[in-house]
This record gives structure tokens, C-alpha cells and sequence, in this order.
């Protein structure tokens, strides 16, 4: 009897866990531009999920990692140093929050808010929003709508309702509320937005009911929706807010932002982690926001962002652009997939969401303006074949 063929190794890299790959490798990348590994070029419509506001290798970034390498590469976080006290100065006057706390992954920065608001208040629940995306670790996956039925139970005691309704929120509210985490418009959702005013009528309601509001600025923040966060487009300003995704310009690194009260009754030990505020992230945070202020970033993800509108919402197949600035959510009267794997074909990346009808556009704020010409065309061409 012959011996059972072997089973072929696994690969060394499991490269899938968190989302289905896309059938090209990328080796370079200039400005809004990536390259694959036969030389190909891309227009980068998504940014790496919403990370590179910058779009790929700014000098003075790269230049601001490398002194940082070359002068301090890592510490323990038990001392302090001067770039991570510049960091969190830079990100407070980007944000117009008081006090900053640097972790690793928006995930992350999530853990740290949901803890601060339950430990402060000394009250159990968190109200969540329906369709909400916080990550992937177990506090904020039990904060999470989808995903979380995958591993049931989810943690933590999470209340959910509608997002943008504001009655059942109000009805949800009740004395053993910590707090209510939102997004200001909801990305992975498909970039939905709530009614006008929603955000501040929430802020409001939980300030009645003694509650802390966290607003999850993970995707939206750090100029992505042509504010420094979405959430000042209606004055709000929340106890805890989280960032990520393109606070260091592609370099892994969060931030947990609280008011002056939150960080006063926080206590040492209430999160921690071994590279959070690590110098190299600090670097890139600091350079990140100089470089947003200097270029005039912000407002520039903004007109983009009109521009976009103008040039796409006008496509047989468009029926709707959500958003703003350049975080956009394409609503077609059709699958967003093939869409998406059409445009990939003519050189264009782009994103879906949790929405299949919705192609997410998250390019990087630096993008040429004849590339929105060049998408527009683009796509108008994908649409009409399909
Ligand atoms: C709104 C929001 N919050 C949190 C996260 C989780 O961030 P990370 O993947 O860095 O853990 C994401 C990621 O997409 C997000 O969009």
C-alpha cells in the first residue's frame, strides 16, 4: 500500500483573516500613486483603508522617522520624552481636545475610551450605535455591530439602537449608562450619515443623563472628512475621542484624546501598552499633523472632496455620494464589487463597505485633481459596460 500523498504546507503568512485580498502585489508608491511588482501604477482611491492622508513617502515624513531612528529608536514609556510631549501637543492643538494617550491600533484606542467611561462614571452599559464599527478586540468588538455575532458571546453589557435616532436613544439612556460611542457619519457602514444635528442632539441627551459621549474618529478624523474631526461640523465636543488610521501617515499608531476632566480622574495603570507613545510613532504623528497644517491639508481633502461629488454624482449608476471631504461613500444602483474589481482593471483602487451597493473613496489628500477627472472617466466607462 502506497503512503497518503503529503498535504501541502500551508503558507508561512495568513494574510487573510481580516479581509479578502485583492489580486495584485504592491511594492512602491508615490504621492496617490502605487506601484505593483511587474511596474504597474494605480490611482490610490482608498488610501490603504483610510490611512495615507499623506499618500505614500512625503519627505519631510520620512525624513522626521529617520532623524527620530537615528536619535532615540525606542524607550519605555515610564520616561518621558520630548517627542512624545510634542506629539500630543501638536494632536491637542490639531483637535482642540486637553489630553492625549498614544496606543497602537484604533482598536485600541477604543479599549482605552470604553474603560475610562465605565470606570469614571461607575456605571455598566455602553450604548452603541447599529451598523457601528470600533474593531476587532473584544471590548470594542462587543461595541461592534456586525462581526460580533461571529463570536457570541460578545463582550461587555452594549445596548444598540438606530443610528440617527435620536428618540430611541433617549429612551435608551437610563442611569446605568457609562456612555454612548458613535462615529460622527458611519464608515465601514458605507459612509451613512445621521441627520443634520443628530450628533449635537446626542451630545446633549447625554450630558442630561450624566453619561459620556466617545466619539470613534478612527476613520473620519485627522482632515480625512475635511475637518481636523467631523465632529466640530456641528460644535461638538465629545469627553473621549479616538483616533487612528492616518494619524502618523501610515505609521501604526492611535490616540485615546479626553478632556481635562476624563484625564483628572484617570488613574496610572487604566490602560497601558509597550508601544504606545513609542518614539518612532510619536515622530510620525508629529510630522503627520505639521505637514497637514503646513500644505493646508484639510482644506484641501475638502474641495477634493466637492470635486469628487461634482464629478461623479452626475454618472448613470451613481444614484447618491455620501460624505465628505476625501472619505466618500458611492451609493450605485448595482453590486459595488465588480465595480470596484472593473476599476481595479483600468488602474483605479478602490474600496467597498458593509453595504454592497457602496464603493468607499478614501484617497490620500495630497491627490492630483486629474485624477477625479480620470476616475470620473473611469468609471462612467465600467458603469455603462456592465
Ligand atoms: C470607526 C473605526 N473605529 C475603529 C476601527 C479599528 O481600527 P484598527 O483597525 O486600527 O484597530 C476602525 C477600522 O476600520 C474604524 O473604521
Amino acid at each position: 500500500m502506497s503512503a497518503a500523498p503529503a498535504l501541502p504546507l500551508p503558507p508561512p503568512l495568513l494574510d487573510n483573516l481580516g479581509a479578502a485580498q485583492l489580486p495584485v502585489t504592491l511594492v512602491e508608491g508615490s504621492g496617490a500613486r502605487v506601484y505593483d511588482d511587474t511596474g504597474r501604477g494605480y490611482w490610490d482611491f482608498y488610501g490603504g483603508h483610510a490611512v495615507t492622508i499623506l499618500g505614500q513617502g512625503h519627505p519631510r515624513w520620512i525624513a522626521a522617522i529617520a532623524d527620530q531612528a537615528a536619535k532615540l529608536s525606542f524607550c519605555t514609556t515610564m520616561t518621558p520624552t520630548p517627542i512624545r510631549t510634542k506629539a500630543a501637543q501638536s494632536l491637542c492643538d490639531f483637535t482642540g481636545m486637553d489630553v492625549a494617550f498614544f496606543v497602537n491600533s484604533g482598536a485600541e484606542a477604543n479599549e482605552a475610551a470604553l474603560k475610562l467611561a465605565r470606570k469614571l462614571t461607575g456605571r455598566p452599559v455602553i450604548i452603541a450605535m447599529e451598523k457601528g464599527f470600533h474593531g476587532r478586540t473584544m471590548g470594542a468588538l462587543g461595541a461592534t455591530w456586525k462581526y460580533r455575532e461571529q463570536h457570541a458571546p460578545a463582550h461587555g453589557d452594549v445596548r444598540f439602537v438606530p443610528f440617527g435616532d435620536l428618540e430611541a436613544l433617549q429612551a435608551a439612556l437610563g442611569p446605568d449608562v457609562a456612555a454612548v460611542i458613535t462615529e460622527p457619519v458611519q464608515g465601514i457602514a458605507g459612509i451613512v450619515e445621521a441627520p443634520p444635528g443628530y450628533l449635537a442632539a446626542v451630545e446633549s441627551a447625554v450630558r442630561t443623563a450624566g453619561a459620556m459621549l466617545i466619539c470613534d474618529e478612527v476613520q473620519s478624523g485627522i482632515g480625512r472628512a475635511g475637518w481636523p474631526l467631523l465632529c466640530m461640523r456641528e460644535g461638538v465636543r465629545p469627553d473621549i475621542v479616538t483616533v487612528g488610521k492616518g494619524l502618523g501617515g501610515g505609521f501604526p499608531v492611535a490616540a485615546t484624546l479626553m478632556t481635562e476632566a476624563v484625564a483628572a480622574s484617570a488613574s496610572p495603570g487604566e490602560h497601558g501598552t509597550t508601544f504606545g507613545g513609542a518614539p518612532l510613532g510619536c515622530a510620525a504623528v508629529e510630522a503627520t499633523l505639521r505637514i497637514l497644517r503646513d500644505e493646508n491639508l484639510v482644506s484641501r481633502a475638502g474641495r477634493l472632496g466637492s470635486l469628487l461629488k461634482i464629478a461623479l454624482g452626475g454618472l448613470d449608476g451613481v444614484e447618491v455620494v455620501r460624505g465628505s471631504g476625501v472619505w466618500l461613500g458611492l451609493v450605485l444602483d448595482r453590486p459595488a464589487k465588480p465595480v470596484q474589481m472593473a476599476l481595479l482593471e483600468r488602474g483605479f483602487m478602490v474600496g467597498t463597505s458593509g453595504d454592497p451597493k457602496v464603493l468607499r473613496l478614501c484617497p490620500p489628500a495630497v491627490l492630483p485633481e486629474s485624477a477625479v477627472g480620470a476616475l470620473s472617466a473611469a468609471l462612467g466607462a465600467v458603469l455603462e459596460a456592465e
